[in-house]
């Protein structure tokens, strides 16, 4: 039994890093959708079921909990797929199985209350605005997932996505520095034009752009607090594992890397951001 980690690509490995770290004796399971990456410019009936076939894939290698880190299958297919699939999915494997997001524990982050906290529409006076730049594939911004779900719990929260198409795919193919620079600060410049002055705070809201974390530091304003996703996720991760004791994560400490594409070693940047040489199994 084990815990399965999902995404188009390498951006998966930003949220993969904290769960390993959060739960380090639990068995992980990353798959890599190589061979269909990028998500993001996809309709959305296709990202539902590559997520589909992903998570099945990884229930059928074992893994009892699948976290989704990926913000474009999480926003466009895991509501859909938790409705219709997962639970005749369920009783076909003849155990409990789950898929988790990483868009509600970023959203807990951001607004500071539980997800089932729904603000009461007080029609109070709001002194400030505080101003959220989402920073997203095109899918998810057109999803408005963020929107729609920060607005229900935090009244003095404006949210602004800017989807930078392409971005995503820059980074899996470990465009040069130079590049992946061009396109982030345009992306902030695109937004701040949008505000008319720079977002308060950041949500780097597609798991590939937290490998470039840097590059959107130095473009926004020095000091521009980024709601750090990795991290809300394997905490949220952590606490519904306790809450879960029949879904089992393992306890041996495995780490396995697979992808559907060529497999082998990962490009520069991910292997950088991991610290280590990365070899992914092909399946
Ligand atoms: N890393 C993914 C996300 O968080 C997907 C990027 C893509 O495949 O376009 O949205």
């Amino acid at each position: 039994m084990a815990i399965g980690v999902f995404d188009s690509g390498i951006g998966g490995l930003s949220i993969h890093r904290e769960l390993t770290a959060r739960l380090p004796k639990a068995d992980f399971i990353y798959l890599a959708d190589q061979a269909m990456t990028p998500y993001g410019g996809r309709p959305g009936e296709e990202i539902v079921e590559l997520t589909r076939a992903g998570c099945a894939r990884l229930f059928a290698q074992g893994c009892d909990l699948v976290i989704l880190a990926c913000n474009t299958a999480a926003a466009v297919a895991l509501r859909r797929l938790q409705q219709t699939w997962l639970p005749d999915h369920r009783r076909a494997l003849g155990r409990p199985v789950n898929a988790l997001g990483i868009i509600v524990p970023t959203i807990e982050a951001a607004t500071g209350v539980p997800w089932e906290h729904e603000a009461e529409r007080r029609g109070d006076k709001i002194e400030r605005l505080d101003v959220l730049g989402i920073f997203c594939t095109p899918a998810t911004a057109a999803s408005r997932v963020y929107e729609i779900e920060i607005d229900k719990r935090s009244q003095d929260v404006a949210v602004f996505s800017e989807p930078c198409p392409g971005l995503a795919a820059a980074i899996e193919t470990d465009a040069p520095e130079a590049e992946l620079r061009r396109q982030i600060e345009a992306h902030v410049a695109a937004l701040t034009r949008r505000i008319g002055r720079p977002p308060d705070r950041a949500i780097l809201g597609c798991t590939h752009y937290e490998i470039t974390a840097a590059l959107f530091r130095q473009a926004l304003p020095p000091g521009t607090p980024l709601i750090h996703q990795p991290k809300a996720t394997a905490e949220a991760a952590a606490l519904y594992l306790q809450r879960h004791p029949e879904l089992n994560p393992g306890h041996g400490g495995g780490r396995r890397f697979l992808t559907t594409g060529p497999g082998g070693r990962q490009n520069g940047l991910a292997e950088r951001f991991w610290g280590e040489p990365l070899v992914f199994e092909p399946v």
